[in-house]
């Protein structure tokens, strides 16, 4: 019907909606990009990457079992409760804590009370945070926790990252961040047993707002992620990692020039410029020059991953690798300590002792597996249980939240460590401390080498049954494992 006088007016109109179109695509780019972007701020704000401060203090951290006896030179350290009230003690303004149980109170009533103390007396001190008006921030992966709604009804505030939508791991990190200048990294969890039962090793390091800006975009990153099931293509740059493996922190720590930096994992979670864990741990051992020191609860190079609903498992080998080329071709030595207990898996023994058959012949090499082994670990409370994470060389040290197991890295988040000595020939500083604790383990009664069968048949057959002979003699056949 339109002559040709009405066909001006029509395309204006159609250059109207394409202008149109144009802007709301603009404005639903821009409402993405900030739905990526928090903006909030806090007090703890006004300490930036250019004035956070540098000399800080470290002190390990442990939790040892009562009846556990250990040779009195390893230590003692700092008392993991103790390091937990004194970070309470310091807070002012806010304590923010992820960890991958809550079970600070028994569930079972029937537990002696005194073992259940030290998690209820920390327990009652996070409620009581509110009365001195410091904030509680809790990041977690667990839906139904009792404990965590009590903290809640007390004004924590928690947030819920949904694990299944990422990689259906679960959230394993074990860190705390007080008033962004302290913070805690290690084994423990918030699990009474981390208090009383288990033995625990962790890292406590004062006045270094610095690392602990750095581990609160950790935070922040979960924090973000809170009733979220994607991970935003666009981050916040309050999350881009400040620190790493080409850039670490050049601190002083203890008075001991040093330098550090966070790794974390899975790598979905590796914000921009974040070095992974498994990247972290090979600069470790790669940069070791005499000896390598480990002592994991498991040691497990399988990747077992669930594919529509069918488990499959596959050789993970990055670990493994950088083990057999630091011992065979740098004649670096390694002593790994692992534990025995009810979750082990039967083919940690073979990966072991494929690792111990390198040096067979070979001169300048040296592989010794112990394992740590308590009580029998029937029950639940894990009695004694070697729960340490942690490597130290004549350089450096890694301490983190996994165990040394290909799923672990690759589904459940965890935070790490690294901590190196600059002039490590004079001053080793706290490096002295982690290596005493180690030498401490792996001297003491519990630490036991392997002494299988020698027909494999037999010693398949008995570690299916769970049984397996240790022997406390040193051994020196590298075939008799
Ligand atoms: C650190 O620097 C920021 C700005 O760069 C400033 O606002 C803040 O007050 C400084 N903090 C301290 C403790 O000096
Ligand atoms: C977590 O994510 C999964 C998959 O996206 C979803 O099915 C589930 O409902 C979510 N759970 C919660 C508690 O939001
Ligand atoms: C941290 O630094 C403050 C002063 O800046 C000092 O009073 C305090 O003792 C230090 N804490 C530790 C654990 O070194
Ligand atoms: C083994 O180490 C010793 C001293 O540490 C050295 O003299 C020797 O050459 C080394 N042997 C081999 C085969 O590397
Ligand atoms: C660092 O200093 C603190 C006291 O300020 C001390 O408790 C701790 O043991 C020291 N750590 C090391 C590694 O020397």
């Amino acid at each position: 019907m339109a002559g040709p006088a009405a066909q001006e007016p029509l395309k204006t109109q159609q250059k109207c909606i394409a202008i149109f179109a144009l802007i709301c695509c603009f404005a639903v780019l821009v409402v993405l990009i900030f739905s990526s972007v928090d903006i909030w701020g806090d007090e703890e704000d006004s300490i930036t990457e250019e004035n956070c401060s540098r000399d800080c203090s470290i002190v390990l951290v442990e939790n040892i079992p009562d009846d556990l006896i250990l040779p009195l030179e390893g230590g003692p350290h700092l008392a993991l409760s103790v390091g937990f009230h004194t970070l309470l003690d310091e807070a002012k303004l806010s304590v923010e804590v992820v960890s991958p149980v809550w079970a600070l109170n028994p569930w079972d009533l029937e537990t002696t009370p005194s073992a259940a103390k030290q998690g209820q007396l920390l327990f009652q001190r996070l409620l009581g945070l509110k009365s001195r008006g410091v904030k509680l921030k809790i990041a977690s992966g667990l839906i139904n926790s009792a404990e965590l709604k009590t903290l809640a009804a007390h004004n924590a505030e928690v947030h819920f990252v949904n694990m299944t939508a990422f990689t259906s791991g679960g959230l394993h990190s074990s860190f705390w961040i007080v008033d962004r200048r302290h913070i805690y990294i290690g084994s423990a969890d918030m699990d009474w047993r981390s208090l009383s039962k288990r033995k625990e090793l962790g890292v406590v390091v004062y006045n270094c707002s610095c690392l602990a800006l750095d581990l609160h975009r950790v935070f922040s990153f979960y924090w973000q992620l809170h009733e979220r099931d994607y991970i935003p293509s666009i981050w916040s740059r309050r999350v881009t990692a400040l620190y790493g493996r080409h850039d670490a922190l050049e601190l002083r720590l203890n008075a001991s020039e040093a330098a550090a930096y966070v790794s974390t994992s899975p790598e979905l979670f590796c914000a921009k410029d974040r070095t992974k864990d498994v990247d972290a741990i090979a600069e470790v051992i790669q940069s070791a020059k005499t000896f390598v020191f480990i002592s994991v609860t498991d040691y497990l190079p399988l990747l077992i991953t669930s594919y529509k609903g069918t488990s499959v498992t596959r050789y993970w080998s990055p670990i493994d690798e950088m083990i057999r080329e630091a011992v065979v071709l740098k004649g670096v030595r390694v002593r790994l300590l692992i534990s025995f207990w009810k979750k082990t898996h039967p083919l940690t023994f073979n990966f072991v002792a494929s690792l111990k058959s390198l040096c067979i012949e070979l001169q300048n090499c040296s592989l010794e597996v112990k394992c740590f082994r308590h009580k029998e670990q029937e029950d639940d409370i894990q009695h004694g249980l070697n729960h340490n994470k942690y490597m130290v060389t004549d350089n450096a040290a890694y301490i983190g939240n996994h165990d040394w197991v290909g799923s672990d890295f690759a589904s459940n988040t965890g935070v790490g460590l690294v901590v190196k000595m600059k002039n490590s020939l004079q001053d080793r500083g706290v490096l002295e401390h982690f290596k005493a604790a180690f030498e401490r383990d792996w001297r003491s009664r519990y630490a036991k080498s392997l002494q299988g069968h020698k027909d494999s048949q037999g010693k398949h057959r008995n570690m299916h049954r769970g049984i397996i002979n240790l022997q406390t003699k040193e051994e020196n056949d590298p075939l008799s494992l």
